[in-house]
């Protein structure tokens, strides 16, 4: 097993009713912008819930954070932010806003030139305002880490950031707030926090059992619960196994002392860049192929993950590969997620840019090992076709 230090400050308030819990976690006189999306949380009840919550705060609410949270829209909400005096956020809504939510409190105390710097040259955030979220949408594992990913809209960027100071300091997760998502989204959590695993699991082996069967613990829960909660989303139980898994899936346990790739993931965020594809979409397409490109670097692990979750155990080595990759597709696929490029009409010309961007930005050694150039993600692309 690797070295390593485990850090994770935030507070899980779980269960039926825990929003009303919010009024004691946050300073008592302080000045709260409360941000969300596009107004899902007015159909559900958790506005109304919040609100009753946040009762003798003063409190600001910036909406209309979209789904890949605009850098453009979050720096109108810092600007505010900082003529209210505000010194409190409270993030309510799914991975987009409560990802804006880091950037704008990291940007509250930014001294540079310009925060965009923070995800384009990696400048170190150094301390941020303190915020809280109440999460409504399981899939990214936001609510329980560090990082976040903005789009600059007049650039077609999409970026990652991560600091110690952007840990939520609570989170709540009320499985009933997830009783309003549409199908669509969902199954985009199931494949988005399935594809979190895969990334920190999916590399090769350490001798570290342990991290080993909790990985595959949150990949068999997921493949239980992913369909249960497609077909009856207002399953309490369902919902609640879904929600801790996809929490569990990227909050920093699973990965503790093993190696992990997130070459997906990098590769991915230039389709939503490019053509605003949903995240865990172009995850199912980007997976298969950079899973076929390197079976062989992944052999161990790709072997005993086909064995362990999907019940892969005849065959050649080659044949049980294959097997595994195609049982992985056929669970995306069943979800009712595509896992071509061509599925959402991308062609070569894509692939393309991609490369070019990737060039341009320097781009280098992806992967669990390093070894993942420019050249090869031009290869990966041409798998996903
Ligand atoms: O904006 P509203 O009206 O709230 O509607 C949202 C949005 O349209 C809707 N929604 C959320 N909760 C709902 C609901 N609709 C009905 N009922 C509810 N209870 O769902 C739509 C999508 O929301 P969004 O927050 O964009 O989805 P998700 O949670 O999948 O977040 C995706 C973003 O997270 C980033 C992705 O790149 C993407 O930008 N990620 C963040 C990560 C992290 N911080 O660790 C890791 C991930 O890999 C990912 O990159
Ligand atoms: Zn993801």
């Amino acid at each position: 097993m690797n070295n390593f230090t485990f850090y994770n400050p935030v507070k899980i308030l779980f269960g039926k009713g825990q929003i009303s819990a919010v009024s004691q976690e946050i300073p008592a006189g302080a000045r709260v912008m409360m941000t969300y999306g596009g107004g899902s949380i007015k159909k559900n009840g958790v506005y109304d819930q919040v609100m009753e919550a946040l009762k003798g705060f003063e409190v600001i609410e910036f909406s209309g954070i979209e789904p890949n949270p605009h850098y453009e829209t979050l720096m109108q909400a810092v600007e505010i932010a900082k003529r209210q005096k505000i010194d409190f956020f409270l993030a309510v809504g799914g991975g987009s806003v409560i990802d804006g939510t880091k950037f704008i409190v990291a940007a509250m105390e930014y001294e540079g030139e310009d925060p965009w710097n923070i995800m384009a040259k990696r400048e170190p955030v150094t301390k941020a305002a303190p915020f809280g979220a109440v999460l409504t949408l399981p899939a990214t594992g936001s609510e329980m880490n560090s990082g976040s990913v903005i789009n600059r809209v007049s650039t077609k960027e999409k970026l990652a950031f991560g600091s110690p100071f952007t840990f939520p300091k609570f989170s709540v997760l009320d499985p009933e707030s997830t009783f309003t998502l549409p199908v669509r989204q969902i199954s985009n959590g199931v494949v988005d926090a399935f594809s979190h695993v895969l990334e920190q699991y999916l590399t090769y082996p350490v001798n570290a059992p342990l991290q080993d069967r909790l990985a595959e613990a949150v990949l068999l829960t997921l493949k239980e619960e992913g369909p249960k909660a497609v077909q009856n989303p207002q399953d309490y139980e369902t919902m609640a196994n879904f929600m801790w898994a996809a929490t569990m899936a990227l909050n920093g346990v699973i990965r503790v002392g093993v190696p992990t790739d997130w070459a997906t993931h990098y590769i991915a965020h230039e389709l939503t860049a490019l053509h605003g594809i949903d995240h865990a979409r172009t995850l199912a397409v980007v997976f298969p192929a950079l899973l076929r490109y390197k079976s062989e670097t992944k052999k161990e692990k790709l072997l005993q993950y086909g064995e362990r979750v999907w019940g892969v155990n005849t065959g050649t080595e080659d044949e049980r590969l294959e097997a595994t990759i195609q049982a992985t597709i056929a669970f995306f696929e069943s979800l009712n997620i595509k896992t071509r490029l061509s599925d959402y009409e991308v062609g070569k010309d894509t692939i393309a840019i991609i490369i070019q961007r990737f060039e341009e930005r320097g781009v280098k050694n992806l992967g669990e090992r390093a070894d993942i150039q420019v050249q090869d993600v031009k290869e990966i692309l041409a798998l996903s076709l």
